[in-house]
């Protein structure tokens, strides 16, 4: 075995990993990446079909984000946020707010997705405070929804998986079903659906309305909890239900944000305007972390007080507005504009759409869902019954493992097995991940298949 990868064995407990499968599965030791592909030691590449956990938008070693960061390292690495500022971060909340909904003026930086959604939560909150509004002090999340694994963050979460072990450290929350058209929650058929599971959120906001803070919410895609698809009317109608009952609106773009649906946030499909938007993941491309929480002006003037009155919000991250992080964030969408990334995307999509669609014939495959740059397939055991497998089977091990030896990186979420691609991606690399990972799912071999 190569000495790194016993060193990373014997000290290194790796995220989202049991770590006893890496004695027989050791990691990979990647050494080099470009464009859309992961290089190891021994220079067997992989297709980065995940964006690398979602971040990667331009491609690995884009030569303009790797000047940015190289040149901001020649004046100033980091200095703390509070008293001081610098022109990488103001360049880049001026960009963004001229890219996102117009009743969003004010940015807070953080340095993750998790942190720009507890800083978006505790906003909110301490709005409500502020206002003298103190009966307010729940939230309301979907139920298969994923904002991020810091304890606040899983309280409006609900992938039982990676949450629910934790649950005795949560607040409380409300949380309604997810428009999950696969499996809906209302068994309603698509061809007379009228996205009447929103019902459930009204029912609750008429109700419990004067306690909730806000609602928060994936717009489009509930990544994490299975690249579930929904339909824009229903985020319409959640928007416009937010505001009907007086609660703040959370978009979280974290996975969803810088063109992975097709437009540069998932929210310009439906024109909502949310309360808050949190940005992380692709804002730096990939290069850097780096967590943004965006908000409006009434929100900011509810803070905006003599600092006696206590209004002020008490909350920052050592890393906060990272002038390298910034730096590459400014690259990368000045990449949007000047390699016109999201028209190109939108010439490459319908190929990648119907490509999955024919995917449908495969056996196991159950639903096929798709949005912009972003692809799911969900295996079920049988078609008709929509059986799922069973955690016991791990088909997801064994679709990352076949992916592995035709070079490809699929990270399937349980059973469903998704392309999440970097938008750099190129029409001939797009086709060639398309058939390796139809051969890989062609040659499922479920291990207790009735
Ligand atoms: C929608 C969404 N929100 C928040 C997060 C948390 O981001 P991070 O892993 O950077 O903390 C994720 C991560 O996958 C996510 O998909």
């Amino acid at each position: 075995m190569n000495k790194w990868i016993k060193k990373d064995l014997q000290h290194i407990w790796h995220p989202y990993t049991q770590m006893k499968d890496c004695q027989k599965f050791a990691p990979i030791l990647i050494s080099k990446a470009k464009g859309v592909k992961l290089y190891d030691h021994k220079n067997k590449f992989y297709y980065d079909t995940i964006s690398s956990w979602w971040c990667n938008v331009h491609g690995h070693g884009h030569p303009k984000i790797k000047e940015a960061i190289k040149k901001q390292l020649n004046s100033l690495e980091h200095v703390l946020f509070a008293g001081f500022t610098h022109k990488p971060a103001i360049a880049l909340a001026d960009k963004i707010i001229s890219l996102t909904p117009k009743n969003l003026t004010k940015v807070f930086f953080s340095d993750n997705g998790s942190t720009a959604v507890e800083v978006a939560l505790k906003m909110s909150f301490q709005y409500w405070r502020n206002n003298g509004k103190k009966k307010k002090t729940k939230f309301v999340s979907l139920d298969r929804g994923y904002h991020g694994d810091t304890v606040g963050a899983m309280s409006v979460s609900g992938v039982d998986l990676f949450n629910k072990g934790f649950s005795a450290l949560f607040f409380p929350s409300y949380k309604v079903p997810s428009p999950y058209c696969y499996r809906c929650p209302i068994g309603q058929k698509k061809e007379n659906c009228n996205t009447e599971c929103i019902n459930s959120l009204e029912k609750l906001l008429k109700e419990k309305g004067h306690e909730i803070c806000a609602i928060i919410l994936e717009p489009l895609v509930m990544a994490a909890g299975g690249m579930i698809i929904y339909p824009k009317t229903y985020l319409k109608k959640a928007a416009a239900l937010a505001k009907k009952y007086d609660v703040h609106l959370i978009l979280d773009e974290v996975a969803t944000g810088f063109g992975r649906t097709g437009k540069m946030f998932a929210a310009e499909h439906v024109g909502v305007k949310p309360d808050f938007m949190c940005l992380s993941k692709g804002i730096t491309s990939g290069y850097l972390p780096l967590g943004l929480t965006l908000t409006t002006e009434k929100i900011y003037r509810a803070f905006y007080a003599d600092y006696t009155k206590k209004k002020t919000f008490y909350h920052g991250h050592t890393y906060t507005a990272n002038p390298l992080a910034c730096s590459a964030a400014v690259a990368s969408l000045e990449i949007f504009k000047e390699e016109k990334t999201l028209s190109r995307i939108g010439k490459i999509i319908p190929l990648l759409h119907k490509e999955l669609m024919k995917m449908h014939a495969l056996p196991f495959v159950g639903d096929v869902r798709t949005i912009g740059m972003v692809g799911a397939i969900e295996l079920v055991k049988d078609k008709k019954k929509k059986t799922p497998f069973s955690f016991q089977e791990r088909i997801g091990m064994q679709i990352y493992r076949q992916g592995l030896k035709r070079n490809i990186l699929l990270r399937p979420l349980g059973n469903i097995v998704y392309l999440f691609l970097p938008l750099a991606i190129k029409e001939n690399e797009l086709v060639s991940i398309l058939s390796r990972c139809h051969k890989v799912i062609e040659k499922i071999k479920p291990w207790d298949a009735d």
